[in-house]
């Protein structure tokens, strides 16, 4: 997809049809391992509501949904890697068996964050669930992922719920963005 306006061209780097196919055995898995027990779904906004969706109704199994919106400081002066909580400051997860919900973990920083502050809840178990991985951009170590879609190369990735400057999250295919520089500055 070519965006002329803006110089920005989008190429599909994982289809609907690739993640469809992904994302119900992902679900099978979690079904399977699951069983007999009740999950919840924590979501991380914006970015893994598309993945959420697909996600839980392919899941055979009592599933509660939960939100949390996370953002990185902007601020300079705060080490790499801090993160700050936008929403909500109480999660209704005592006792529950959690699955963390993300679109993708680049550096590490708000997954292991997000671990964090889940044990805050005392659920009876968390887990990690990412539709993408970019192994290669790691910062943080021991970051375990128990149910991935795909590892993918070091490129800035949009669509199915991921964005750049909040456009493409409605594309249904994962696609690689790249922005024409020289186009843009003339
Ligand atoms: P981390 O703390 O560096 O692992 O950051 C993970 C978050 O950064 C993800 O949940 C995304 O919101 C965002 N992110 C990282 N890489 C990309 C990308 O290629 N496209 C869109 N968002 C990204
Ligand atoms: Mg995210």
């Amino acid at each position: 997809m070519k965006n002329e306006k803006r110089n920005e061209t989008v190429s599909v780097l994982i289809s609907a049809e690739q993640i469809s196919a992904r994302v119900k055995a992902l679900a099978a898995g979690i079904t399977r391992d699951y069983a007999g027990h009740q999950v919840t779904l924590v979501c991380t906004l914006k970015g893994a509501v598309i993945f959420l969706a697909d996600l839980a109704r392919e899941i055979k199994l009592d599933v509660q949904l939960e939100f949390v919106k996370v953002s990185s400081y902007d601020d300079k002066a705060r080490s790499e890697g801090d993160i700050k909580l936008d929403y909500p400051s109480k999660l209704d997860i005592k006792g529950r068996h959690v699955i963390i919900v993300e679109d993708i973990v680049d550096m590490g920083y708000t997954a292991r964050w997000l671990q964090g502050y889940m044990k805050e809840f005392s659920p009876a178990s968390v887990r990690l669930c990412a539709l993408l991985d970019k192994p290669e951009r790691r910062k943080v170590q021991g970051v375990e992922i128990e149910y991935l879609g795909f590892k993918i190369p070091d490129k800035f990735v949009v669509g199915y719920g991921m964005d750049y400057a909040q456009r493409y999250r409605n594309l249904p295919y994962v696609g690689v963005l790249q922005i024409d520089e020289d186009e843009v500055s003339k």
